[in-house]
C-alpha cells in the first residue's frame, strides 16, 4: 500500500509515474515537522536496519551516518563525504516497523540515519514542499517492488551494452582508437564498446568533431566492422562562441539558463566558457535532445552524459571575486592584509581558489523557465542531470522510436532510471572502491537504476594488476562493464599488463555468463524487480544474511562473493542454504562444488572467478565469444543443480518487442 502526503506546493519532478491521490493526514511512522522548515523524525529501535538511498557512500545499511542529497562533481569520494554524483531519496526501514519513504523533493535535502543520535532517523530539507510517499508491505523487498512500479519501467539498453568496453580519457585520433580495437582483438580479449570522452570534439565544443575525425561515418563503420561501437561523451555545457550553431541556436531561441537579470549565466567548464541549456524547460530539451541526431546520423548508437550536476569551475562572478581578492592582497604588499596577517590572506586566498569549483553561490546565480515561472537552479539543483538524460532519451524516441541506444548519465535522480543508467563517476583504484562497487549496486537498483556499474580498475590514481582483475571479476556481473581511466593516470588497457591471458579469461567469463545475465537484467527490467538485491532480500528471515555487507544476490539463481582485498587468496563466505559454488578456471573449466549452510573459507586465486548457485537453481552457459554478436544462445551448456529448470529470456537485443512470448525458452538441466 502506498500514501501520499502533500506539504506546501511541491514542484513536480516526474520521479512518479502511477500517480496516487494525496492523504489527508500525516503518516503512520514517525512525525513531522513543518514549521520554518521540513523535518522527518523517526524512532528507530535497536535492530532497525535502513535500505536505500541509491548512490551514496557508505554500506548497504545506510544506518550510521549522514548523507545529503545534493547532485555534486567531485572526484574524491573518501569516506567523509556526504554527496556523490545522484540524488536518490527512498529509504526502507526494516525492523519494529517495516515500512518505505520517498521524499519527491528536488533539492538538497538530508538522511541522518542514527548520525546525530544513534536511534533517530531523520530527514530534512529547507523548504516544506514536497510529496511524501509511504510504502508499508511485507518485507523491504515487497516494499522495493511497490516503489519501483510507481516509478516505472527502468531504463533498457541494446544488448551490445552487455558487452565490455574500454575507455581512457585521453584518445585523440583515430588511431588512438584503432590501437585500442587492436590490443584487444590482437589478444582475444572480448571486447564490444570504445568510449570517446572529451578529446573527440573540437574544442570541447558538444555535437562536433575535431579535425581528427574526419569522414566519421567511415570509421564508425569500420569499427563497427569489428564488431566495436563507438560511444561518444556529451557534456552538458555548451560553449560560448559565436558561429558555433549549437551556442548561436541556444542564444538564439532562449534555450540557456539565465541570471536574475535577464542575462545568460556563464560557467567555465572544459571548453572555458559555456551557458547552461535549460533542460527544465521541455522546448530546451527538444532542441538538445534533436542534437543527438549529429552523431546517431552518423552511426553512432550509444551515448555517456556527463558534467551534468552540473559541475562548474567556475563562475564569470566567482572568478571576478576572486580577483578582487587577489587585488587587494597584492596591493598589501607583505604587509597587513585587510588588518590581517599575511598568511591569513594567504589561506583566504587560497580558499576562495578552491571554493570556485561547485560553488552553491553559483548554484543561487540562475534561473530555470519551467512552464513559464522563473525557478532558481538551487531549487531544482538535483533534476538537472535527470532531465539532460531525459533530452537524450525523448530525442532517442522520435530518431528510431523502435530501437534501444545505450544512455547512461553522471548526474541523475529517482525518475531517471527510465531514461537511462548511471556510471558512478570518478572512484579512484582503491581496494575501498571496488567495495564500495559492490555496495552501491543493490541500492541503485531498489531506486530503478539497473544499468549501472563503476569505472573498473579506478579512474583516478594509479591501478595495480591486481586491482584490476579483482575489479573486473565484479565487473563480470555489472550490467555495465567498462574500463575507464582519467588523464595522466597508468594505462591501464588489459593488454598493457603481464599475463594478458588471465584477463582474456575473467573477460570471456562474462560473455560465457552472458545469455543468463542479459536474461536477468529483462526480466528485473520488465517486472520492476531488482538484478542485485542484498542477500536479506531472498532469506527475510534469516538474521546473519541481513548483516553480509560485501556478497550480492543476482537474479534469482546466483550468489556472488568477489574478493576485495589487496593479497587476498580467497574470503570468507556466508551461505545462507546450500549452495553449488562454481569456479571458471583459467583453462576455461568450471570447478562445482556443493557447501553447506553455514560460513566457509573458500580460496580464489586472481585468475579466477567465483560465483554460487542457490540451491535447486541451474543457469546457462554460452560458449566463449569476443563481442556479444557472436554469442550463439541456440547453443548453450547448463550448469547447476541436475533436474532443474531455467526460463531464458532473450530477444533481437535491438528492437524494443519485449512482451512476445517467444522470447521466453525454458532450459532443462
Ligand atoms: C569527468 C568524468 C570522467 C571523464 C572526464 C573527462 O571527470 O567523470 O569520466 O573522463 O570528466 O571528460
Amino acid at each position: 500500500m502506498i500514501q501520499k502526503y502533500t506539504y506546501g506546493a511541491p514542484l513536480r519532478t516526474d520521479a512518479v509515474v502511477h500517480e496516487i491521490p494525496a492523504e489527508n493526514g500525516s503518516p503512520a511512522y514517525g512525525t513531522v515537522n513543518t514549521q520554518n522548515s521540513f523535518t522527518f523524525t523517526y524512532r528507530m529501535s535497536a535492530d532497525d536496519i535502513v535500505y536505500g538511498l541509491g548512490e551514496a557512500n557508505r554500506g548497504i545499511n545506510k544506518r550510521g551516518y549522514c548523507y545529503t542529497s545534493d547532485c555534486t562533481d567531485d572526484p574524491n569520494h573518501t569516506e567523509d563525504k556526504r554527496s556523490l554524483y545522484g540524488a536518490h531519496n527512498f529509504i526502507v526501514v526494516w525492523g519494529a516497523q517495516t515500512f518505505g519513504m520517498f521524499f519527491d523533493y528536488p533539492s538538497l535535502i538530508t538522511f541522518d540515519i542514527g548520525y546525530t543520535r544513534a536511534d533517530t532517523l531523520s530527514v530534512s530539507c529547507e523548504s516544506a514542499d514536497l510529496d511524501v510517499y509511504v510504502i508499508t508491505g511485507d518485507t523491504p523487498y515487497d516494499i522495493v517492488k511497490q516503489f519501483r512500479r510507481m516509478t516505472g519501467r527502468s531504463y533498457i539498453p541494446p544488448k551490445f551494452a552487455f558487452g565490455f568496453g574500454q575507455s581512457r580519457w585521453g584518445y585523440k585520433t583515430k588511431d588512438d582508437f584503432r590501437k585500442v580495437a587492436a590490443g584487444y582483438r590482437e589478444n582475444h580479449i572480448p571486447l564490444d564498446m570504445i568510449y570517446m570522452d572529451i578529446d573527440y570534439m573540437d574544442s570541447y565544443k558538444d555535437f562536433t568533431l575535431s579535425s581528427e575525425f574526419s569522414r566519421f561515418p567511415e570509421f564508425v563503420r569500420e569499427m563497427k566492422e569489428d564488431h566495436i561501437r563507438l560511444i561518444p561523451i556529451i557534456d552538458a555545457g555548451v560553449k560560448v562562441e559565436d558561429g558555433y550553431s549549437v551556442y548561436d541556436e541556444g542564444v538564439k531561441n532562449d534555450h540557456f539558463c539565465k541570471r536574475e537579470d535577464g542575462s545568460f549565466f556563464t560557467a567555465a567548464v572544459w571548453p572555458g566558457d559555456t551557458h547552461f541549456p535549460d533542460f527544465l524547460d521541455p522546448k530546451a530539451r527538444e532542441w538538445f535532445g534533436d542534437k543527438y541526431r549529429f552523431l546517431t546520423d552518423q552511426g553512432i548508437e550509444g551515448f555517456w552524459n556527463d558534467m551534468n550536476e552540473p559541475a562548474i569551475f567556475y563562475s564569470r562572478e566567482g572568478l571576478a571575486e576572486a580577483k578582487e581578492l587577489a587585488r587587494r592582497f597584492a596591493q598589501s604588499d607583505g604587509g597587513s592584509w585587510d588588518g590581517q596577517q599575511e598568511e591569513v590572506g594567504v589561506w583566504q586566498m587560497g580558499d576562495k581558489l578552491q571554493s570556485l569549483a561547485n560553488s552553491p553561490e553559483d548554484y543561487r546565480r540562475f534561473y530555470h523557465n519551467i512552464n513559464g515561472k522563473k525557478v532558481r537552479h538551487d531549487k531544482v539543483h538535483n533534476l538537472y542531470g535527470f532531465n539532460m538524460t531525459r533530452a537524450a532519451a525523448e530525442a532517442f524516441e522520435r530518431i528510431d522510436p523502435d530501437r534501444r541506444f545505450l544512455m547512461f548519465s553522471r548526474s541523475s535522480y529517482i525518475g531517471m532510471h527510465r531514461c537511462g543508467g548511471i556510471w558512478t563517476g570518478d572512484n579512484k583504484s582503491w581496494w575501498s572502491h571496488l567495495l564500495l562497487n559492490l555496495k552501491m549496486m543493490p541500492s541503485l537498483n531498489m531506486c530503478g537504476f539497473l544499468y549501472a556499474g563503476a569505472d573498473l580498475g579506478g579512474f583516478g590514481a594509479d591501478t595495480t594488476r591486481e586491482l584490476l582483475l579483482r575489479f573486473l571479476a565484479l565487473g563480470v556481473f555489472t550490467p555495465l562493464m567498462r574500463n575507464h581511466a582519467a588523464l595522466g593516470t597508468r594505462e591501464q588497457e588489459c593488454y598493457q599488463f603481464e599475463g594478458i591471458e588471465d584477463f582474456r579469461h575473467v573477460i570471456t567469463v562474462r560473455y560465457r555468463l552472458l545469455p543468463y545475465l542479459y536474461s536477468e537484467y529483462m526480466k528485473a527490467a520488465l517486472n520492476d524487480d531488482l538484478y542485485f538485491k542484498p542477500l536479506s532480500f531472498v532469506y527475510p528471515e534469516d538474521r546473519m544474511a541481513a548483516r553480509i555487507e560485501d556478497q550480492l544476490m543476482l537474479g534469482n539463481e546466483i550468489m556472488i562473493a568477489p574478493v576485495c582485498e589487496q593479497n587476498g587468496k580467497g574470503r570468507y563466505v556466508y551461505l545462507p542454504e546450500e549452495m553449488l559454488f562454481v569456479k571458471f578456471l583459467p583453462d576455461g573449466t568450471v570447478s562445482e562444488e556443493i557447501f553447506g549452510q553455514g560460513v566457509h573459507y573458500v580460496d580464489i586465486a586472481l585468475n579466477e572467478v567465483p560465483m554460487f548457485i542457490r540451491k535447486g537453481k541451474c543457469i546457462p552457459l554460452a560458449d566463449p565469444a569476443e563481442c556479444v554478436d557472436d554469442i550463439r544462445t541456440d547453443h548453450l551448456r547448463i550448469i547447476g543443480y541436475a533436474g532443474t529448470e531455467y526460463v531464458l529470456y532473450d530477444d533481437d537485443g535491438i528492437h524494443k518487442d519485449y512482451e512476445n512470448e517467444k522470447n521466453y525458452r525454458t532450459l532443462r538441466n
